[in-house]
């Protein structure tokens, strides 16, 4: 791909901010957050640059699972604004140069979506196959329930159906069912409208679910795949530079299968969870290796495609592709009480709280991510430092109100602190603490470093579309690894441990090595000399550098 055709694919290089509507700002003092409240703080996104804002659901929901449970695709919940007020958003976004992908969550609705309502009424309802029944749950293993605490099967037998219905998540989420053409005729409906209205593209919610027709009875004559290939086909048609996010966490290779054949034809982005999840072993044991080890293990993928690269989403912080030893090590550094923990398998926390606060090793840790071959991806509140609110049940202790200012409402509304969805922490991670009006003004705040990082990983197209190779950085508690791309090339160290380390790099340049040195980054420190193509440097505790390597004829960068 030329330098001139990068930005068709526009994601490969895109730092993209995820935020809830709701927990956002709250414009007309009603407690909640709204679109209007989200208009409102175009201009702080713009301002610390990020270049997609990714919205969690906000279409009319009872909100039993915070609007994944959804009763109109194609309205916004009231709380939340209009489909006025959402237009006039995505007009401003766009006006500041920022795309907008939103959640496609169509594996299943909420059981009062009108579809539903007329399944269960009637078996002749022209709904009724859109969803999974049958007389008998099947014997099936407890694993496909993915929220244990809630439920302990995928099968609930509906009173008003009389017969059972397929959910993988909460019972009131029933399953719709792919292998009816219609469902996913209507699934192309949904993202042709939000498409139309100007949209850049879809997280896609739980794909593998949505793909499976494994509780489907009798013979069904769909491929699975097909279904994700059908989907893109026809967005390409509609959009060719929308973008298709999936969430997929599943291990490397069943992982891979989801940016579809050689060309890339399904998902474009995936999350990352397998080098997520080794990431957090990799801090917890302070040793590159974990994380290295799944670097290595990442397949090919086509070149139209990218991994999405997150420290920390919505839902908890999942560690099931650990083994059981290696998540009773993560627990141990990040979450050591069982408060903190969830499901058996993830954390409730952020990150900030995780690392006891630890400034330098929490830059240490965004630098990681950010320079890590891939699209990173930040949850609202991660450019401040914002911690949970663990008196929250489950996975909402995350998902608190953004903190702008140090008042008991933390600036988010107008409403008295108890009128909120959700408390705010208090404490060291309260708006007190932690608010984007102090780090303003402060120049070494985590804000403004994370809006200099975010600027400086913009400009670094060298990793979000070049080969990345991990180099032997001699000690264990280091990271370092080159991305090439064209005729350039950035270093990356990283100092996972607390003791500080001295470095002999010996750098495999692709490039003529006369007269090389290592430009400085970050943090605009001193420009290293190359002796010989080695590089020798020191990176205290927690310490970390990137470097572009340039000669003397390269363009001088700023
Ligand atoms: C995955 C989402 O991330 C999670 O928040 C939601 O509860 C489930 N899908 C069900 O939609
Ligand atoms: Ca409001």
């Amino acid at each position: 791909m030329s330098r001139a055709r990068t930005s068709d694919l526009w994601w490969k290089n895109a730092v993209v901010y995820c935020l809830d509507v709701e927990m956002f700002l709250d414009r007309n003092g009603d407690g909640i957050g709204d679109l209007d409240g989200l208009t409102d703080r175009v201009d702080y996104l713009a301002g610390i640059g990020v270049s997609c804002l990714w919205l969690m659901p906000f279409y009319p929901s009872p909100n039993r699972d915070d609007g994944y449970d959804i009763t109109d695709f194609y309205a916004v919940d009231p709380s939340l604004g209009s489909l006025g007020d959402f237009v006039v958003f995505l007009r401003t976004a766009r006006d500041r140069g920022m795309r907008v992908i939103v959640d496609l969550v169509v594996n299943h609705t909420s059981n009062r979506h009108p579809w539903f309502r007329s399944a269960r009424a009637s078996r002749s309802s022209p709904q009724r196959d859109f969803y999974v029944w049958r007389d008998e749950p099947p014997a099936e293993p407890s694993t496909g329930v993915v929220f244990p605490d809630a439920e302990d099967s995928i099968w609930t037998f509906d009173d008003k159906a009389g017969q059972w219905y397929l959910h993988h998540f909460y019972s009131h989420q029933p399953d719709l069912n792919i292998a009816n053409a219609e469902v996913r005729d209507e699934i192309a409906r949904i993202a042709g409208f939000w498409l139309e209205l100007g949209v850049d593209g879809f997280r896609v919610d739980a794909v593998p679910y949505l793909i499976e027709t494994g509780g489907v009875k009798g013979d069904v004559d769909l491929d699975p795949h097909g279904v994700l290939k059908d989907l893109r086909a026809f967005i390409s048609r509609r959009r060719g530079d929308a973008v298709l996010l999936g969430e997929v966490n599943l291990p490397p290779e069943p992982l891979r299968a989801y940016f579809g054949d050689a060309e890339g034809d399904e998902v474009d982005l995936l999350f990352d969870f397998p080098v997520m999840q080794a990431m957090y072993l990799a801090l917890a044991r302070q040793q590159a290796q974990p994380l290295a080890d799944a670097l290595r293990a990442r397949p090919e993928i086509p070149s139209d495609c990218q991994w999405a690269m997150f420290a920390r989403n919505h839902d908890e912080l999942t560690l099931d592709q650990l083994s059981d030893e290696e998540r009773a090590e993560v627990f141990a550094a990040f979450g050591p009480d069982e408060d903190m923990q969830l499901f058996g398998r993830g954390l409730r926390r952020r990150l900030p709280p995780m690392l006891g606060g630890d400034a330098q090793r929490l830059r240490m840790v965004y630098s990681l991510l950010f320079s890590l071959p891939g699209t990173p991806v930040l949850f609202y509140g991660e450019e401040i430092g914002m911690g949970e609110n663990l008196a929250i049940d489950g996975r909402m202790s995350v998902r608190t109100p953004m903190q702008w200012t140090d008042e008991p409402a933390a600036g988010f509304s107008r409403a008295r602190p108890s009128r909120l969805r959700r408390p705010i922490p208090k404490g060291a991670y309260g708006p007190l603490a932690v608010n984007v009006a102090d780090q303003r003004r402060d120049h070494e705040s985590l804000l403004n470093w994370m809006e200099r990082v975010i600027r400086r990983r913009r400009e670094t197209p060298e990793l979000g579309w070049g080969r990345t190779e991990l180099l032997d950085s001699g000690h264990e508690a280091v990271l370092a690894h080159r991305s090439c791309w064209e005729s350039s090339e950035v270093l990356a160290l990283h100092n996972l441990g607390a003791e500080p380390v001295e470095l002999r790099l010996a750098l495999p340049t692709d490039l003529p090595s006369e007269g090389r040195r290592a430009v400085d980054l970050l943090d605009g420190r001193a420009d290293e000399a190359l002796v010989d193509g080695r590089l020798e440097i020191k990176l205290e505790g927690y310490g970390y550098r990137w470097f572009r390597l340039q000669g003397e004829a390269d363009t001088t960068t700023p």
